[in-house]
Order: structure tokens, then C-alpha cells, then sequence
């Protein structure tokens, strides 16, 4: 029986890590167009990724999510996907891909892909066939037939089927002259919606999953998972209900936010659909030993938001926490920051996983958004709190949104402004500049003479290759970060966030017999010396493991609780003393399944004795 105990503790300890890697994640978003371009044709590519993995383990990044590979006709550069199972001609091969995954995993790094659900592209096969009538294509998308209007001089005209506007502004419905309809679309003309109230669709992209799991996987970031579900005709007397008008002052009808979604946006059998897809990732755990993450991109009420982690007897997904993109501001104090940390620490379902997200390539980057001066606080927080913290491409160094003219703009949303000033305001194309590698041409991402989008003109002072060179930088403090992210205390010490003041900000993650850690983050234009005594549990003695860059305190510098000197605009992170007291030498050492290994085996020896 002891000896029983002893092997389940070891057997245990060594799945752990393949179970529960996707815990305490770092993931790393790469957007493939902008990231390396390897065959200098100006567009980032496989290959390109696959050259940078060794820099990506350096970093200590546990996982890459890619940003759609697949076959695309490029209207919304990859959500619009023209074929799931094959890989776009200007990213490479599914033999590039191969190769990209087998790099990673021999680096240790898990790929996870982008799993767009709520549409297609019109050039797909399924949407032809479905235009077409084409069984079982028939109803694979939302198509409806349009509305009589009649104007004040009697005459006729035709309508789309009702008012819905498209995430992208005007109508989300397009008529398509062959099959004599009109299809939905939530986003671009070229993003036909598919339809979920239709089984085959269920079971087709069901087999998309399975088909990049089968290739081995980690798992999916869920693109636009609320808006899979509209209205069901059939309780609405056969036609699709218009959608309430918000009021929103200064808005017209061709805007998103002119209406309130009631019928296209978080409707109740959405869930459903995740629960599904998350008892499918579930199935490849006994067979492929790791645990298939799945993340779901929903910008949505919180209330909302966290029915996706599922429910008490379904799991689900872990929904995207955007508080930082979204709530956060170059404003922000000390007690905003907290109350967003707190925020979703309270609404989050007890046993789920919390995550951070620090940018993707639809919102501007932290630099650009919070200030240059927050890029290290606000990297360190998602680094340091509970959960899977997620790295848009160029974070680490602090890249900041480039300037895109109105002439180079490609992205649709800021191309259907059709407005030379207005684009700015919604276009992401900022946001997806290329990397900046290095001072060489085009950053040294690609020796093309130009590139898809131009590369902000800052590249020859804010590159990787100078942060790396320099002695201190974001890139070093992200990295130290990263590296202490690993310590039992970050990986699942108890979580405590206090505001000082306006400007101070500390977090603390402890856990009993292991070393502390600190965080802590001065937002003010001035220094500060803080007393940290009447956190009683922290231990008094601390050492700097990271130190930003604009902080006079540097790493390995040592110091006591009792008065901590910090520059302005400075984030540092300290370790402590080992919490719970004494002088527990190497206590730290002892993971939990290593100390019932040791109680298990002495009490085997005294048994025998
Ligand atoms: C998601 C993607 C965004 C895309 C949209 C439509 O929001 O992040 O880039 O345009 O879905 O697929």
C-alpha cells in the first residue's frame, strides 16, 4: 500500500507538467505576416517563424499561437478562410509547417493555431457549393431573402433582410445574385457567416479541429466565438428581427455600435458549442499526453465572459481577459489597476485559470495606448499574476504603433471608413508593423524592396538587437521576468494586490516555505521610498530579480521591506525570504510531490527498521 502511494506521487509528478502546462502559460501571439519574412517577397512566413524559435525559447516563452496560416483570398489578411486544411502559398508549405512544429517541440515550445468558426471566406468551397444549393452545402451559411421597401413616391425597392450592421460598418447582409439571397456577414463582404443552427456545420469544423490534432497541436485561440449564433428565424415569424437602435449620440446606421446586438451577438447556445469543442480537445489528452488548451475571444460583458470557463458539470475555455487593453489607460492609477486585477479575479469561477493579455493585432500596442513609461509595469503585471499571461509579437522590446498613411492603409475596417482621417481611429494596420529585429533594412525582417506594411520608423533605436546590447532594456527586464515567472511562489503562491497611493501599485505572490515575490510598480513622474512593513507575512529581506528600465535600483541589489527607494515610472521585481518564517534552508527546493515522496518513503524505512 506505501509503496503504492509512493509511485502514484512519482507517476503524478511526472505528468503534471504535460497536464497542467497550460496553467501557468506563457503564450506568445505571432502574427505570421509581419513577424519574419525568410524568401523576402516583403510578407512574413513559416519558415520565418521556424528561424526564430531558438529566440522564442531564449525568451522562455511555453507556447506560440499563430494568427491564420490557412489558404485566404487576404480580405481580412487570414480570417477570411478559403480552405482550413491548407496552408496559404505566401506562408509556405504544410511541409513548412511540419517542420515548423516538429522545431518547436523539440525546443520545447507548444504551437497552438487560430480557429476561426463564425465564418468563412466567399471563396471557399463550402460557400460556392452552398450558393449553389448544393447538398449538404444548402444551409451551411445565413442566407435569407430580402425586404420590400416602398419610398414616398410608391415605388418599390429591396432591402436587405433586416437592419444588422457589420463589425466593420454597413450592412452585414451582401446579396449574392446566383443563389438570388442575401448572406450575413459580421465582418468583411468576403466573411460569410456560417450556420450554426445547421448539424453538418457542427460536424464539419468539429473535423477541422481534429484534423489539426491530430497533426499535434496544443490547442486553439477561438476567433470571434460570440457572434456564432443570430436569432432563429422560426421564433420571429420566419424573418431575422431588426436589431434596437442604442442611441449612441453622433452615430449613424451604417456604424456597429448604432445598434445593440440582441440577436447577432452572445446568444445562449454559443456555450454549448465551446462545452462541445472542449469535450473533443479532451478526447486527445489519453492519446497525444498533453492537455489541449483553448482560449476564446470575446469582447463582452464579464457576466458574459466568464459562462465560457463552463459550467459545474462542463468545462469550457479560458475566455480572453482584455481588462488590461480595454480598461486601462495612460490615466489609470494605482487603484484602477487593482480594481481591474480584482475585477476578474472575483468574477472568475473558483478552480478556473485566470489570464492576462497585453495586446494582440487588433488593439493598440501598451506603448502607444498606456504611455512608453508603463510598457514594463504593464508586461510585468500579466507576467506575474495568476494564470496564463499572453505576449503580442514585439511587447518583450516595447514596440510602439507605427504610422501607416492612408495610401499604405490595408485593413479592412480602416479601408471602409473610405474617409482619409477617419481611418486612423479604427484601422489595426498600426499595430501590425513588421518586427523590428534589428537597425538593417526593413528592421531585418525581410530584404525585400518593400514591405506589406512599412515598418515604423523608430526600428533603428527600438530593435532586439539593441536591447539585447544594451544593459538594461524592456527585452532584459521581460526576460528576467520570465525567468522568475517559473518559481513555485509566481506559479501558485496566494495573490495580494495593494494600491499604496494613486501612483503605487504592489503585488505580491506568496507561498509557505518557498521564496516570496514582489511586485512592484511606481506609475508616479516622481520618486518614492515605500514601507512595506505592514505586509506581515511578507518576509523582510528582498532581492531585485528585475529591475525596468527606468529604475536606479538594479538586479541583485538587497534591501528590507521597511524602505524600498523607487525611481519614477519604475516597475521592479523582488524575491524574497522564504515565507512562513525561520531560516528553512533549501525549503524552496521541495516541490509538494517531492515532500510526500520523502513522508512516504521514511515511513516505508521505519516500518521495516
Ligand atoms: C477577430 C480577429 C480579427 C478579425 C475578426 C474577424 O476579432 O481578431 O482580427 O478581423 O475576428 O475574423
Amino acid at each position: 500500500m506505501r509503496l503504492l502511494i509512493v509511485l502514484l506521487v512519482v507517476a503524478s509528478a511526472a505528468s503534471a507538467s504535460e497536464l497542467d502546462w497550460w496553467k501557468t502559460a506563457l503564450i506568445y501571439q505571432i502574427y505570421p505576416r509581419s513577424f519574419k519574412d525568410s524568401n523576402g517577397d516583403g510578407i512574413g512566413d513559416l519558415n520565418g517563424i521556424t528561424q526564430k524559435l531558438p529566440y522564442l525559447q531564449q525568451t522562455g516563452v511555453d507556447a506560440v499561437w499563430l494568427s491564420p496560416i490557412y489558404k485566404s483570398p487576404m480580405y481580412d489578411f487570414g480570417y477570411d478562410i478559403a480552405d482550413y486544411r491548407e496552408i496559404q502559398d505566401e506562408y509556405g508549405t504544410m511541409a513548412d509547417f511540419d517542420n515548423l512544429l516538429n522545431e518547436a517541440k523539440s525546443l520545447g515550445i507548444r504551437v497552438v493555431l487560430d480557429f476561426v468558426p463564425n465564418h468563412t471566406s466567399n471563396e471557399s468551397a463550402w460557400f460556392e457549393r452552398s450558393a449553389a444549393r448544393a447538398a449538404p452545402y444548402g444551409d451551411y451559411y445565413v442566407w435569407a431573402d430580402g425586404r420590400n421597401a416602398t419610398d414616398e413616391n410608391g415605388t418599390v425597392y429591396a432591402m436587405p433582410p433586416s437592419n444588422w450592421v457589420s463589425n466593420f460598418r454597413k450592412s452585414a447582409w451582401e446579396y449574392h445574385p446566383g443563389r438570388g439571397q442575401y448572406y450575413l456577414h459580421q465582418f468583411v463582404i468576403g466573411q460569410p457567416d456560417l450556420n450554426y443552427r445547421s448539424d453538418s456545420v457542427q460536424e464539419a469544423m468539429k473535423d477541422v479541429l481534429r484534423f489539426w490534432l491530430d497533426k499535434g497541436v496544443s490547442g486553439f485561440r477561438v476567433d470571434a466565438v460570440n457572434k456564432l449564433y443570430e436569432a432563429d428565424p422560426n421564433n420571429y415569424g420566419g424573418v431575422y428581427p431588426d436589431e434596437p437602435l442604442s442611441e449612441i449620440p453622433g452615430l449613424g446606421p451604417d456604424d456597429y455600435e448604432y445598434l445593440i446586438h440582441v440577436y447577432t451577438e452572445n446568444l445562449n447556445e454559443t456555450y454549448d458549442v465551446v462545452y462541445d469543442w472542449r469535450d473533443l480537445l479532451d478526447e486527445y489528452i489519453a492519446t497525444q499526453g498533453e492537455y489541449k488548451i483553448m482560449m476564446t475571444e470575446t469582447y463582452a460583458d464579464l457576466s458574459l465572459m466568464i459562462k465560457y470557463y463552463g459550467t459545474k458539470t462542463r468545462n469550457g475555455s479560458i475566455p480572453f481577459n482584455f481588462s488590461f487593453l480595454e480598461d486601462i489607460t495612460m490615466n489609470s492609477t494605482a487603484w484602477d489597476i487593482k480594481t481591474v486585477i480584482d475585477r476578474w479575479m472575483t468574477y472568475m469561477p473558483s478552480g478556473r485559470v485566470a489570464n492576462w493579455v497585453n495586446g494582440n493585432h487588433d488593439k493598440s500596442r501598451v506603448g502607444t495606448r498606456q504611455g512608453v513609461d508603463r510598457i514594463d509595469a504593464m508586461n510585468m503585471l500579466a507576467l506575474i499574476l495568476p494564470g496564463v499571461a499572453v505576449t503580442y509579437q514585439g511587447e518583450e522590446i516595447g514596440m510602439v504603433d507605427g504610422y501607416v498613411s492612408w495610401n499604405d492603409t490595408v485593413d479592412p475596417w480602416g479601408c471602409n471608413t473610405d474617409d482619409p482621417v477617419a481611418y486612423a481611429s479604427v484601422s489595426r494596420d498600426p499595430e501590425r508593423t513588421p518586427y523590428q529585429w534589428d537597425g538593417s533594412a526593413h528592421a531585418g525582417f525581410s530584404t525585400a524592396a518593400s514591405t506589406w506594411l512599412p515598418v515604423a520608423d523608430n526600428y533603428l533605436t527600438l530593435n532586439l538587437a539593441a536591447q539585447i546590447a544594451a544593459q538594461k532594456s524592456h527585452y532584459h527586464f521581460y526576460k528576467d521576468v520570465v525567468a522568475n515567472r517559473k518559481s513555485p511562489a509566481i506559479q501558485e503562491g496566494d495573490l495580494d494586490t495593494k494600491a499604496l497611493s494613486e501612483s503605487l501599485l504592489v503585488v505580491t505572490r506568496l507561498l509557505p516555505g518557498e521564496a516570496g515575490m514582489l511586485g512592484v510598480v511606481n506609475l508616479a513622474a516622481e520618486a518614492q521610498t515605500i514601507d512595506l512593513t505592514s505586509l506581515k507575512i511578507l518576509p523582510s529581506d528582498l532581492e531585485v530579480v528585475a529591475s525596468g528600465v527606468n529604475c536606479a535600483l538594479e538586479k541583485n541589489a538587497t534591501l528590507t521591506k521597511s524602505s524600498i527607494p523607487v525611481s519614477a515610472h519604475c516597475a521592479l521585481l523582488f524575491r524574497s525570504g522564504i515565507v512562513g518564517g525561520g531560516n528553512a534552508a533549501g525549503a524552496h527546493y521541495l516541490s509538494l510531490p517531492l515532500v510526500l515522496l520523502v513522508v512516504a518513503t521514511y515511513s516505508i524505512t521505519a516500518c521495516f527498521s
